[in-house]
């Protein structure tokens, strides 16, 4: 249960992180356009960024895989879903981070499409690891 256990606190600190970056997705997109907003954001997305390779990594090292095989073969399926979900969750980190490293000045940061795309890779972000804390959490609890 250590490797499990692990991934949930890691899931936790995600949680954090996300949470930070839903609160500035919400601000008026006009705020976008400043300089400091950006660079702060820029920090934020490549601190996330930097965690989901890592965490990635651990979820996908074959201990935690054949540990959830074992006690439920019939949830490897799901497991393997999730995983291969990973490198999509990772492009579009990326895909935000271009976009918010687009210059205001030349006229090639749309204020509203950065929004959106960040707000969809939050929320992506979220439903993939509530998908995996509850596999975690159903598989396994105490019977
Ligand atoms: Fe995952
Ligand atoms: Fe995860």
């Amino acid at each position: 249960m250590n490797n499990t256990q692990g991934i949930l606190n890691d899931h936790q600190h995600l949680d954090g992180l996300l949470r930070d970056l839903r609160v500035v997705s919400g601000w008026n997109p006009a705020l976008f356009l400043e300089p400091s907003v950006r660079a702060r954001l820029l920090r934020d997305l490549g601190a996330l960024h930097a965690r989901l390779v890592s965490h990635f990594a651990i979820e996908e090292r074959g201990s935690y895989l054949a540990e959830i095989g074992q006690r439920r073969p019939a949830a490897r399926p799901k497991l393997e879903k999730l995983h291969a979900e990973h490198r999509a969750l990772l492009d579009q980190v990326e895909g935000v981070l271009n976009l918010c490293n687009a210059s205001p000045l030349e006229g090639k940061f749309d204020r509203f499409d950065f929004q959106r795309n960040l707000l969809a890779l939050l929320n992506a972000l979220h439903e993939h690891e509530r998908q995996e804390t509850l596999l975690i959490q159903e598989v396994f609890r105490a019977p």
